[in-house]
């Protein structure tokens, strides 16, 4: 892929927040944006220019089929200076898997990359310290006006950055924190054969409703099961609205193991490396609900934690049903191994321990 992206940003306006512990996740967007467009079977127009509102046609693909999906990702300042990103090789894949799985053109990784690089120099002066991050938001929408289900034959491909701190507020992203989770038994975000598996808008449209009662219960994250007519218990834990989830059992860690149903983290998955490299035991495997609530009832898991780009390892400290009923973890919150994980993966996208997995790429 041979486009040339031309670069007229504007390099005036700095995002600066006073304190990056208060900034509500996802609404600070950086001045710059990079966009390119597909037609004609071919990608072109390549810009980083300042943020600007979308002119669309009312009959888009986007806003009747939500022909759109999205990738999550994050540049870090690191202590030494340097700005570095975090296995994207892994977003760029995933984000040409979501393009198949909904007909729509892939891009070369070569190019994704250095577009992404390209935006993140432009941003660089915008990248905060630790605990803050740039956080990066590559996107994909059909644009071509057509109200008949098809694929649409025009899109648009744009990446915007945003200046982050901790996910959920009331943590201060230099700790695992805790939040309490929602176990959705009424609802799924996913079945076999599905989307799940990819990063598709229409994936997350369809948990707002849930996410707004787990938000109204005080809880941080919903936890989603199976999409199967049988007995909650015997429902396979998938994972959550975003993220995805581990438990601690015996010392062990276990995952549901990936069937296209749940995203394939990033984060899950350098946590399972990093896990195994310390000797911790690791299992990704079919987890059914009944597993969960029987080891929370009797004690044996002792840490659970949610982990993704946004949350990175964020500690569990309850369950909670529509029932009123709440299950906890043994361990206090977040348990040592919820720590330990923590701080590998921060302390290797931060620069304080080693990459001795050659996962970071250096942009500037
Ligand atoms: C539904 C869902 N699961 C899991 C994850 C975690 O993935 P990653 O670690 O690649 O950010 C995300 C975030 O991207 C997500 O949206």
């Amino acid at each position: 892929m041979d486009v040339e992206i031309i670069i007229r940003p504007d390099r005036d306006t700095l995002v600066r927040p006073e304190r990056i512990e208060h900034v509500e996740f996802g609404t600070l967007f950086t001045p710059n944006m990079f966009h390119m467009k597909y037609s004609g079977g071919n990608w072109h127009d390549a810009y980083i220019e300042p943020v600007k509102h979308l002119q669309l046609h009312p009959g888009a693909t986007v806003l009747h089929y939500a022909q759109t999906i999205f990738e999550g990702m994050k540049a870090y300042r690191q202590k030494s200076g340097d700005i570095v990103l975090f296995r994207p090789e892994m977003n760029i894949a995933r984000m040409n898997m979501s393009a198949r799985r909904m007909q729509m053109p892939e891009i070369s990784p070569d190019f994704f990359l250095k577009a992404i690089k390209a935006l993140v120099e432009t941003e660089a002066n915008q990248v905060p310290e630790l605990p803050g991050t740039l956080y990066i938001r590559p996107t994909m929408i059909g644009t071509a006006p057509q109200v008949k289900v098809a694929a649409s034959k025009e899109y648009l491909f744009y990446i915007l950055t945003l200046v982050s701190g901790p996910y959920f507020l009331g943590t201060s992203g230099r700790d695992p924190g805790a939040v309490s989770v929602y176990v959705a038994l009424d609802k799924s975000r996913s079945c076999y054969g599905g989307t799940g598996g990819i990063k598709a808008g229409a994936n997350y449209a369809g948990t707002l409703e849930t996410t707004s009662k787990a938000y109204a219960m005080k809880c941080g994250q919903v936890l989603f099961l199976e999409a199967r007519d049988v007995p909650y218990r015997e429902r396979r834990v998938e994972e959550m609205g975003g993220m995805n989830v581990c438990f601690i059992k015996n010392g062990a860690l276990y995952t549901p193991r990936l069937h296209g149903t749940i995203l394939p983290g990033v984060t899950r998955d350098s946590l399972v490396k990093i896990a195994k490299a310390r000797g911790i035991e690791v299992h990704e495997e079919d987890i059914p609900f009944g597993w969960v609530e029987d080891g929370l009832a009797d004690g044996s898991i002792t840490e659970a934690f949610a982990c993704g780009t946004a949350a990175v390892v964020t500690g569990i400290k309850s369950f909670h049903f529509d029932d009123g009923r709440d299950l906890a973890p043994s361990s206090a919150v977040p348990g040592p191994i919820t720590q330990q994980l923590f701080d590998a993966i921060v302390g290797i996208q931060f620069g304080d321990a080693p990459d001795e997995f050659g996962w970071l790429h250096k942009v500037l």
